[in-house]
């Protein structure tokens, strides 16, 4: 069988889709805007989000991209076969167009033929949602795939724990999915094994969702806009196309693994745990530095992850027996090799290269001095577990994540009391704020009504930002939950009473003025031509939208807003304080 590389996998897909009328949108950023509920983008449909709720997207209703993802929730796989941290999805979408009944031979097709994954027919199984008391079973799927060919026993139904999809609030447009396996010709590990196993046997590589309901307290209604979201791995995709045994076969991986092997005079097959985990992080920590939404390591959110990650990698170099910095090096392959496809990574490369340099240099010169004190409390324990107060010392003072203080213990047949950390965590900190306490979630946010005031209540601010510093402060990051807007822009020094001032009189006296918000679909050069802002201009295809509000603002911008800045009110900066060298951050809530 020919090899498919990576960049063949993705136009193939892309042409598949194209030649059945969809358009090609580009990947979003890792670090999520207007959802407070998740730190990163876990699956290409978050972006995708205010659309699936029913907005028109200026691409159109049938869309395909290829999105980056990350995914932390079970790091501690990370070394196995198949599980990483970031990872690529191919998907596709239809925003109230087509559903199961094109989707399905559509998948089966992209699956089986020549011309595309020509998998065996025989080597799919796939699963069907298998109903409860308020939905009921799939059955509508089921005999689609028995349709295409696939016989009753390569059909799995499964509960709504595998097989179904809904926001992470619980209420809007849900419905069951259909997911695809590959078998990879495995023994069943009992009687019961079946897709939902994760013994090896079978390899997921495609999910189908299909939004048909809408969930109102509980209870479950059709819905009129059914929609489809589908999400194919890259990474697991091209280990089943090329008959791998691991993601770490991966073309990426092996550049990766043989530059580390001549770093580390280590061989990759000796040391799978140490090599595995360094390759998953070095990239991870790679795409979240130089995304164009990019973040620091820090002790909070999204940034406590990136240090996390990045200092678990440093400790497996470290049981390589490298004591060295290897990390630029290793950088370098990686945005080598996805410089086309993400442009931010060049555009991002000493960013990136010092992202990773301090944070090691930090780390460097506490986790001597962290690790004598770990073995000496392991030496002075009674009993297996290591209490709390030790715990959080390691993290408040050496800068071992917590979870990390775990992996060692557990590497000792310990265990750690995570309730004593967490308690002086509290006492220490706002534990609202941080993901330490496994706070990380996969769920959606709801795009409710208070984040879609936010939403407009953000266009005004960068507009007053404007009037009081200059044109050309821009909106640098901007994050929205229904209690919030955090805005970073870029300005020298910190502001003083009378400037915060001075920007929520202009916004308030906005708010009063209650000005129409009109939104207009455009190419996106009329949009640029038109004087809008364009601070998103990279991220949807030829057609924007353009939002202005009177002669205040104008942006690009893929919504919602409010139809009335009348709408909303008074805003008030609760916060302001430096977000990373001459960016300032403000807090900012409605009254
Ligand atoms: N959103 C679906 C998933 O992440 C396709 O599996």
């Amino acid at each position: 069988m020919k090899t498919l590389t990576r960049k063949e996998l993705i136009n193939m897909y892309f042409d598949f889709f194209e030649s059945k009328g969809h358009k090609v949108i580009p990947s979003a950023s890792l670090i999520p805007e207007n959802d407070g509920t998740v730190l990163f983008t876990t699956a290409g449909m978050h972006p995708l989000v205010p659309y699936l709720l029913g907005e028109t997207h200026p691409s159109g209703r049938r869309l395909t991209d290829v999105q980056k993802c990350i995914r932390t929730s079970d790091i501690e796989s990370v070394g196995d076969n198949s599980h990483l941290t970031f990872f690529e999805m191919l998907g596709n979408w239809s925003l109230g167009d087509y559903f199961k009944e094109e989707m399905i031979p559509w998948s089966y097709e992209f699956l089986t033929s020549e011309k595309y994954l020509n998998i065996p027919t025989d080597k799919i199984s796939v699963s069907v949602f298998e109903g409860n008391e308020d939905v009921e079973r799939d059955n509508v799927s089921a005999e689609i795939w028995e349709s295409c060919g696939l016989t009753k026993n390569q059909i799995f139904y499964l509960p709504k724990k595998n097989n179904w999809w809904e926001l992470g609030s619980g209420s809007g447009p849900c419905g069951p999915d259909s997911e695809m396996f590959f078998d990879t010709g495995k023994e069943k590990c009992s009687d019961k094994c079946d897709p939902s196993c994760d013994c090896g046997k079978y390899l997921e590589i495609w999910n189908d969702v299909f939004m048909q309901y809408k969930a109102e307290n509980g209870k479950y209604t059709p819905l009129e806009h059914k929609n489809v979201d589908t999400g194919m791995g890259v990474e697991r995709t091209l280990v089943v196309y090329n008959g791998l045994k691991s993601v770490y076969d991966i073309e990426i991986f092996v550049l990766l693994r043989n530059k580390l092997e001549e770093l580390t005079n280590k061989k990759y097959e000796e040391n799978l745990k140490e090599f595995r985990v360094i390759l998953d992080h070095i990239r991870t920590s790679v795409f979240i530095l130089g995304d164009e939404h990019g973040l620091l390591p820090s002790n909070v959110g999204a940034g406590y992850i990136l240090r996390r990650i990045i200092r678990r990698m440093i400790r497996y170099i470290k049981n390589l027996g490298v004591e060295n910095s290897i990390l630029e090096s290793l950088a370098n392959i990686v945005i080598d090799y996805y410089k086309d496809d993400y442009k931010e990574l060049l555009k991002n490369k000493d960013i990136i290269i010092k992202g990773l340099l301090e944070e090691e240099s930090k780390f460097n010169k506490t986790l001597n001095s962290g690790v004598k004190m770990f073995n000496k409390a392991v030496s002075n324990l009674n009993g297996d577990m290591i209490d709390g107060t030790t715990a959080f010392k390691l993290f408040d003072t050496f800068g071992f994540p917590l979870e990390f203080t775990i992996e060692m213990a557990e590497e000792k047949n310990l265990k750690v009391d995570t309730e004593g950390f967490k308690q002086k965590f509290k006492e220490h900190q706002d534990l609202s704020r941080t993901a330490s306490a496994g706070e990380f979630k996969g769920g959606l946010a709801d795009t409710s009504e208070m984040s879609t005031k936010y939403h407009t209540l953000a266009h005004l601010t960068l507009a007053a930002l404007k009037e009081v510093f200059g044109s050309n402060v821009y909106q640098k990051g901007c994050n929205i939950t229904p209690e919030r807007l955090r805005f970073d822009f870029p300005l020298d020094h910190k502001m003083t009473e009378e400037e915060k001032k001075q920007v929520e009189d202009i916004v308030n006296k906005h708010i009063d003025e209650k000005i129409d918000v009109i939104k207009e679909e455009m190419s996106k050069e009329d949009a640029i031509n038109s004087g809008a802002e364009g601070t998103f201009s990279d991220k949807y295809g030829d057609s924007v939208f353009v939002y202005t509000i009177g002669n205040v603002s104008k942006e690009i911008c893929g919504g919602p807003h409010v139809k009335n800045t009348g709408e909303l009110t008074h805003m008030k900066i609760i916060k302001e304080e430096s977000s990373s060298a001459g960016v300032r951050r403000i807090k900012v809530v409605m009254e």
